[in-house]
Formats: C-alpha cells, sequence, structure tokens
C-alpha cells in the first residue's frame, strides 16, 4: 500500500460535504483525488474547497482516469450497488454509506465483488462508532452482561421526514424510515447482541404522515406528491439462539420529541444508553454502574479513520459484510412482513 492513500468520492451532496470529505481530509497521507456528482457543475463546486481533487460527472469515467486506493460512495441508495461493484474492480477499497444496498440481492453482489477483488468493503454504520457504543461492546464482550436474551432498538423522530434529496421515493431508496434511520437502530442493537442469527420476522410499516399538508412541518414540507415510502416501521425479530428484539423507527409521530436508544438485557446485566447506563446485581444489591470520563469521538471522523487505518493494515474491520447482510436482510423481511402480514421465515 503506497503511503499516500488517493481517494475517490461518489456523490458529493450532504453525507459527502459533511462528512467524508472533512473525515479524510483530517488524515494524515490521505489525498482526495477525485470528486464525482452525476449533477454537471455540482462535483467541481466541492472542488473548488479540495485543493487538487478533480471533478467528474460520471463515475466509471472517474474510475478508469484516476488511480485510487479508496472510494466512497455517497449516493442515494439506488446507486450503491453500480458504484461500489465499478470502484473495486478497479481495486480500490469501498466505504459505502448506509443502508448497503436497496435490498439484500444487491447487497450480496457487492459482497462477492468486494471477495472476488479481495478489497474492504465497508458500510456507514457510524453509530457503532459512537463512544458509548464502543464502551458498552467491551462490557458486553468481556462477559459483564452474561448470555444477552433481549433487545430494544429506536429511532424515532417526533418530525424529521427528509425535505432534500430523493429520501421520500422508494424508486431511489428502496423504502423509506425504515431503511433509512432504522438501520442504524438495528444495526447497533446486533452488534451489541453479538449478532445473532436472524430467524423469523413480523414487521408493519406506517405512511400515516408522508402524504399530508396539514400535519406540521417546522423545516418546512417535504415533496408531498412524490412521497411513496413508511414513515414508520416496527418489528419483531426473532433470533435462531431464542433471543428476540423490537425495532421502533419513524421519521413522524406524535410523541413528546426525538427518542434514540438501545436497551439490551443479558442474564448477568442489562443495559440502556443514553446515557449509558449499566444495570447488575452485585453482593445482593442492585446497582446502576455509569462510565464516566468517556472521551465524546465524532462517530463518522472514527468510522472514516478506522477505513483507512483498516486499509493500511492496521486492524480488522469491526463492520463485517455478513453482519451488514444480516441487517439489510431483516429490513427486507419486515417490507415483505409490512405486505402480506405474515411473519417472514429467513434462512440465508
Ligand atoms: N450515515 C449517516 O449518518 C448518513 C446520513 C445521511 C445520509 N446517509 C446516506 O448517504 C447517502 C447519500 O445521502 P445524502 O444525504 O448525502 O444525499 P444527497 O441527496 O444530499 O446527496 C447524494 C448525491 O449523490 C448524487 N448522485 C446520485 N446518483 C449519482 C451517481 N450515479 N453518480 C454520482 N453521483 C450521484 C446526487 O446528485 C447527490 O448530489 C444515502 O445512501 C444515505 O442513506 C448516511
Amino acid at each position: 500500500m503506497p503511503n499516500t492513500i488517493r481517494v475517490g468520492v461518489i456523490g458529493t451532496g450532504g453525507i459527502a460535504t459533511s462528512q467524508h470529505i472533512p473525515g479524510y481530509q483530517a488524515l494524515e497521507d490521505v489525498e482526495i483525488v477525485a470528486l464525482c456528482d452525476v449533477v454537471p457543475g455540482r462535483a467541481s463546486a466541492v472542488a473548488e474547497n479540495v485543493p487538487g481533487a478533480r471533478a467528474y460527472v460520471d463515475f466509471r469515467e472517474m474510475l478508469a482516469r484516476e488511480s485510487l486506493d479508496a472510494v466512497s460512495v455517497t449516493t442515494p441508495n439506488f446507486a450503491h450497488r453500480d458504484a461500489t461493484v465499478a470502484a473495486l474492480e478497479t481495486g480500490a477499497h469501498v466505504l459505502c454509506e448506509k443502508p448497503i444496498a436497496m435490498n439484500l440481492d444487491e447487497g450480496r453482489e457487492m459482497v462477492q465483488a468486494a471477495r472476488k477483488a479481495n478489497k474492504l468493503l465497508q458500510v456507514g454504520l457510524h453509530m457503532r462508532f459512537e463512544t458509548e457504543s464502543q464502551t458498552l461492546r467491551r462490557h458486553v464482550e468481556a462477559g459483564e452482561l452474561g448470555e444477552i436474551y433481549y433487545g430494544e432498538a429506536t429511532y424515532m423522530r417526533r418530525r424529521g421526514i427528509p425535505t432534500w434529496g430523493v429520501f421520500t421515493q422508494s424508486e431511489f431508496q428502496g423504502g423509506g424510515a425504515l431503511i433509512d434511520i432504522g438501520v442504524h437502530a438495528l444495526d447497533r442493537a446486533l452488534w451489541l447482541m453479538g449478532n445473532p442469527k436472524p430467524a423469523t420476522v413480523l414487521g408493519a410499516t406506517y405512511a400515516h404522515f408522508g402524504k399530508r399538508t396539514d400535519v406540521a412541518a417546522p423545516r418546512g414540507l417535504w415533496d408531498v406528491e412524490k412521497f411513496d415510502v413508511d414513515d414508520m416501521g416496527v418489528a419483531l425479530i426473532r433470533f435462531e439462539n431464542g433471543a428476540t428484539l423490537i425495532l421502533r423507527a419513524c421519521w413522524a409521530a406524535h410523541i413528546e420529541g426525538n427518542i434514540v436508544g438501545t436497551r439490551i438485557m443479558g442474564t448477568h446485566g442489562g443495559a440502556f444508553m443514553s446515557p449509558l447506563r449499566i444495570h447488575k446485581d452485585m453482593h445482593g444489591d442492585m446497582v446502576d454502574i455509569t462510565p464516566t470520563g468517556l472521551v465524546e469521538t465524532r462517530p463518522h471522523a472514527a468510522e472514516i479513520a478506522h477505513f483507512i487505518g483498516c486499509i493500511r493494515g492496521e486492524g480488522e474491520c469491526i463492520v463485517e459484510t455478513e453482519q451488514v447482510l444480516d441487517v439489510q436482510a431483516i429490513l427486507d423481511a419486515i417490507y415483505e412482513s409490512g405486505r402480506t402480514g405474515d411473519v417472514v421465515r429467513l434462512d440465508r
């Protein structure tokens, strides 16, 4: 691996400019050499603040002309597969934003392409890199909670239907609130539970806000005409080891405010975040352990540093692709269960 890692970014919208580009720029011996966006002028406008970066409108042209070591795929979900596979085939490592893809079949293709190219494919599930997630995971791995048999994963916004991009159109994103923010809550809870194998899923999705113009929209109204996705998804997931997880995700609901949290319960301890508390019995008493002095990290920056570190051979990627495929399989199953009303059995 050369000393300087040459990076290209495909899709120079919100998450690229707010997180990926500054994330790479903060690292030593990492150079962003190419930026691509399908909207003419968008990548070149971003390139004005990225010295040395050339701008493209076609990612295939960018990949053919540049010799890239690493590529961030930060397009809407419909383009994740093609951009990721193409980048892997040119020999680049890829950090692809979440969800891995529109559905499991596409995700599998991407993972196969990474295996074939023998390159890293990391998916942008940045909640694993939050300080409290990392701390709790260490306690779980040390056996502090015993055998984990139950979890709750919640990412609920009182009013947060995206007003930009194509988040509310199924042909571009594959779904709505569930695939957009439910993916984060689901992934973090599964990771904290030790990624048990999913067996069955019962789910439901709702769309009681997205098509309406009579609801409060403090940050402006989304494109109500084009809205055709869920604004809420819920599920009960049962695992092969008997554990269960309840998932709740929404962009809009009549609730007291935004609720983001993870609870896990084990035979020897339980935990809730945020703020992180670990609940145990000790010497005949019930105790709550509050980790103190935690140093807050910026999870996206930590995720990008991890990606670059893995490329340099400094460690194994903590976002394992098999785990990411399980997440996508569960999301697909929730949508299917929502459509049919039936329990979906997973046998990947
Ligand atoms: N991890 C996180 O915290 C987080 C937050 C926001 C978004 N995301 C994910 O990042 C992705 C992008 O979201 P965003 O908010 O930046 O959206 P966005 O709409 O702001 O930006 C996406 C950009 O991709 C460009 N694009 C579309 N198709 C392309 C193609 N074929 N080639 C090159 N460029 C293309 C669009 O023109 C746009 O500029 C989504 O997958 C989303 O789920 C992750």
